[in-house]
């Protein structure tokens, strides 16, 4: 997006401080619709082609890049998508102020930036806190979605997922453990994951259920 920070560093003293606030479902929606979650959207083109596929589901893009929520906010009012919210988040930090416990169907971590140097490993954003987290957002047999084009990326996020000390979180590989996910099972595709595509790259995708 022209003129919108490419990145943010999550850990900076002004992403620490918790401060997302708590978003409301459109009031035309049924009460215990489906709610999906893209966390780190950026231009949100997944987030945006769900919403238009699926109208009677609530979606919700989150994003740390506040410019990035006010310009996806007025492209939904251009577009007339009465079922697509949009948020501030550090999901590292206070995700859980913007939803009640057991109320997310699915979340998707689609693309989470590289931070694939050793120096950087503490900004990798699937850690123990997040999954937590993550496991109390989500309903009854609710799904984490996650894909990267960067192998590395994805294989720390599935240690993540597939450590023992996670097994209490109930997490459980669709594609069967230490396994990736063939193909995209969603009816939309983010920005990301065209462009990994069109250049004939892997995307490295993961789908983890919980009971
Ligand atoms: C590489 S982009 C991927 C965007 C989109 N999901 C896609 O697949 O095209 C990663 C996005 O995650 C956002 N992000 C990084 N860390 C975050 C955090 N802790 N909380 C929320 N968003 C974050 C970045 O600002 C960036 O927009």
């Amino acid at each position: 997006m022209r003129g919108i920070r490419q990145h943010v560093n999550p850990l900076g003293l002004k992403y620490i401080e918790p401060r997302a606030r708590p978003l409301a479902r459109p009031k035309h929606l049924a009460t215990d619709c489906r709610v999906e979650v893209e966390l780190g959207c950026a231009d949100a083109d997944f987030s945006f082609e769900l919403a238009a596929k699926r109208p009677a589901w609530w979606v919700v893009g989150l994003e740390i890049r506040e410019p990035c929520v006010t310009r996806n906010r007025a492209r939904a009012r251009a577009e007339g998508l009465r079922n697509i919210s949009f948020g501030y988040v550090n999901m590292n930090v206070d995700l859980d102020r913007v939803f009640a416990a057991r109320s997310v169907n699915r979340f998707h971590l689609l693309f989470p930036d590289p931070w694939f140097k050793a120096r950087h490993q503490k900004r990798r954003v699937v850690e123990p806190e997040l999954l937590t987290t993550l496991r109390e957002l989500l309903r009854p047999g609710g799904e984490l979605h996650f894909a990267s084009d960067v192998f590395e990326v994805a294989l720390a996020a599935m240690s993540e997922l597939e450590d023992p000390g996670c097994a209490e979180l109930g997490f459980t590989n669709l594609a069967g453990e230490w396994s990736f996910w063939r193909g995209n099972p969603m009816p939309a595709a983010s920005r990301r994951e065209r462009t990994t595509l069109a250049r004939t790259q892997r995307v490295w995708r993961m789908r983890y259920r919980v009971p």
